[in-house]
């Protein structure tokens, strides 16, 4: 059943349990997303990036996605997000196509701009009944920082978040709080307190943790008693993907219908989901 972010993350806090956004990027990961969730009854929450827009076309890939949804959950609760939007006009054009729940990530710009954009995308989507994400901190990448980041530097600072909030009326936040994109790269151990510090100060946010793949138990308590209501999954979703594509194109290369591939690889994201729903609710 296609839901509102809003719904569930705002049922996930009421209740004091984390969901799972997961990234996706063609029908097979979302139906794996989707029969995760609907396996483990639990609500989850399905995100295509700007470039996954692009990659499929962006009414294509949003009409892929949706017709997932609606016909395989009937009853489980699962939303729809634009991830990392970078600019305003490509939040636009996910609104545009039909999309009720965006994120505006500006966090590589100064504060006061970051401000400015975060605000001009609020007073936009909220016009149209959209709920809007933004990142405050930079949660960095993978390959695109450097070996060690300087985290002092790109953690969120509670009070801008505090303030970023009450300016741009945003709904929920990206926290950087020793967290990052891809694997490797975390903090030793992220800074709890500014992550209480944070919740403190913006009590009613739901609080948005990027970069959960290699997140584990005792760090998803932590988060989670710490205001954390959302963990986006990506890089586990694709390796998991493309371990399969590359037994195929490697020991099992004599297979020549693609549906066998893409099957499995489809059962192998939903595997993996199904243990990352599990992590988040029960962890
Ligand atoms: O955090 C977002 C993704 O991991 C990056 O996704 O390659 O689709 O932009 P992308
Ligand atoms: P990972 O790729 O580290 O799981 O991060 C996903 C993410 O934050 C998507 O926004
Ligand atoms: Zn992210």
């Amino acid at each position: 059943m296609l839901a509102s972010v809003k719904d569930i993350l705002q049922e996930a806090k009421n209740n004091g349990y984390a969901v799972g956004a997961f990234n996706v990027f063609n029908m097979e990961e979302a139906q794996a997303v989707v029969r995760a969730a609907v396996k483990k009854h639990t609500p989850v929450i399905l995100q295509v990036t700007e470039k996954t827009l692009d990659y499929g076309g962006d009414g294509i890939i949003f009409d892929v996605v949706k017709a997932v949804i609606e016909r395989e959950s009937a009853t489980i609760p699962v939303g729809f997000h634009l991830d990392h939007g970078h600019s305003f006009d490509s939040v636009i054009r996910a609104i545009d196509v039909g999309l009720d729940s965006v994120m505006i990530d500006a966090s590589a710009y100064s504060l006061r701009e970051n401000i400015s954009v975060t605000k001009r995308v609020v007073d936009y989507a909220h016009s149209k009944n959209v709920f809007v994400q933004a990142e405050i901190g930079i949660v960095p990448y993978l390959g695109e920082t450097d070996p060690s980041p300087d985290w002092e530097k790109i953690m969120t600072n509670p009070l801008d978040a505090k303030w970023l909030v009450e300016e741009t009326k945003v709904d929920t936040l990206a926290i950087s709080v020793g967290n990052a994109h891809g694997f490797f790269r975390e903090r030793s151990e992220p800074d709890w307190n500014r992550l209480s510090e944070i919740n403190k100060l913006i009590p009613s946010i739901p609080l948005v943790l990027h970069g959960a793949s290699d997140w584990v138990n005792h760090k998803v308590i932590e988060a989670v008693k710490r205001g954390v209501v959302c963990f986006n999954v990506d890089t586990d979703l694709r390796v998991a993907f493309n371990t399969v594509l590359c037994q195929f194109t490697h020991d099992k290369c004599n297979i020549i219908d693609p549906r066998v591939v893409m099957a499995e690889a489809r059962a192998a994201v939903q595997k993996v989901v199904e243990n990352k729903i599990d992590l988040f609710r029960n962890p």
